[in-house]
């Protein structure tokens, strides 16, 4: 039989079980902590689940300082679910703009039209009708359910991830989906019947504040030192053990950013794939010269007259890295195979992902 846990302290040499130190106290101390030093965050100002849904999908992959403006913008924007389900298309992704994984907006709007069409308008709140919503995993589902339903789901996200592997000095690799499965299992038997929400945001602030990744965790005001094994055995700075990362796949691609009198041509990218749906400057794979990138404009029919400058990016995707070079060039033609928009409407209509940005060359955008 395998009992949770028991499989990392042995491979630490130390019979030393999770119930040892994930208990009801560990569950009070993170609590306690959490309600004297919760830092003030916009989705922090009340329960509503529409909020939280927000707060939470956006802080996936992004850092709370970046998801700030884009949380208070799209709130102010689209105020209720009832708003972004009749969002259009080209709204949501320019109020997502620049946050990247776009697909997280595509979802939220999915699940807000079921939220409309199948729930009357109201955010579910049984756990396994969260967790049915298009883009709703078992982080978010936990959080919410806790955060605003008040039941005892956890949600494990990165950051909790490395406190529970450094309080129960964990040496397994954080990305084996166990490691998430096992510390989801034994947080579900200390979750506490009353503001269980308070214990998944204590966790997470403190993955975020104060057990900080590498070396720079602040041992000093932690409230659940004294339970930590790896701060015991002073490994905070060897756990979590850094997992061993993929080679990302590298593309090749050159853009052309054409650009007629004060207008920019873009044109719409594929319905399926990598920025599905997303606005893009004219580009080809493969890294072309400055006369072959000419030559592409000009059988465009875009009557190009030069090129006035080029440079080279990288763009780092998750899995996909885009070796970019950006060529800009002046046209005497506006094709209408392509869109030609001025800086107005690249700034307000359309969502221009940051892979397709370069300082200096798409300087008519913001
Ligand atoms: N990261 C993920 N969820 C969070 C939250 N609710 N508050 C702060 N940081 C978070």
């Amino acid at each position: 039989m395998e009992v949770a846990g028991w499989r990392s302290c042995l491979s630490f040499g130390r019979p030393l079980c999770y119930t040892m130190v994930m208990n009801e106290n560990f569950a009070a101390l993170v609590t306690s902590w959490y309600t004297q030093n919760k830092r003030d965050l916009p989705w922090r100002e009340n329960r509503e689940p529409y909020r939280v849904w927000l707060s939470e999908t956006m802080l996936q992959q992004t850092r709370v300082s970046a998801a700030i403006p884009y949380y208070l913008r799209f709130l102010a924007e689209l105020p209720t679910i009832d708003a972004l389900a009749n969002v259009s298309e080209t709204q949501l992704l320019k109020l997502w703009e620049g946050l990247g994984y776009y697909s997280r907006a595509k979802n939220l709007h999915k699940a807000a039209g079921i939220i409309i069409r199948e729930h009357g308008g109201v955010f579910p709140r049984e756990y396994d009708e969260i967790l049915r919503l298009p883009g709703i995993g078992l982080y978010t589902a936990g959080a919410i359910a806790s955060i605003c339903f008040d039941l005892p789901t956890p949600a494990v996200d990165g950051n909790v991830l490395r406190v529970m592997a450094r309080v129960t000095a964990d040496r397994r690799e954080l990305s084996l989906p166990a490691v998430k499965k096992d510390y989801t299992a034994a947080l579900a038997k200390i979750y506490p019947k009353t503001n269980p929400g308070d214990l998944t945001q204590g966790l997470m602030e403190l993955g975020a504040t104060v057990c900080l990744p590498g070396g720079s965790p602040d041992c000093a005001i932690c409230p659940v030192s004294g339970l930590c094994k790896a701060y015991a055995d002073g490994l905070t700075g060897k756990i979590p053990v850094a997992g061993s990362k993929k080679a990302r796949r590298r593309e090749a691609i050159t853009v052309l950013i054409l650009i007629c009198g004060e207008k920019l041509a873009i044109r719409r990218r594929e319905q399926s794939g990598l920025l599905s749906g997303m606005w893009e400057f004219p580009n080809q794979s493969g890294l072309l010269s400055a006369d072959q990138a000419f030559a592409l404009a000009d059988g465009w029919a875009a009557a190009p007259a030069r090129v006035v400058k080029s440079a080279d990016k990288t763009h780092i995707f998750t899995h996909i890295q885009w070796d970019m070079r950006f060529y800009l060039i002046e046209c005497r033609c506006t094709p209408p195979e392509f869109v030609w928009a001025n800086e107005k409407e690249l700034r307000e209509t359309y969502a221009i992902p940051s892979a397709f940005r370069l300082s200096g060359f798409t300087h008519l955008l913001p």
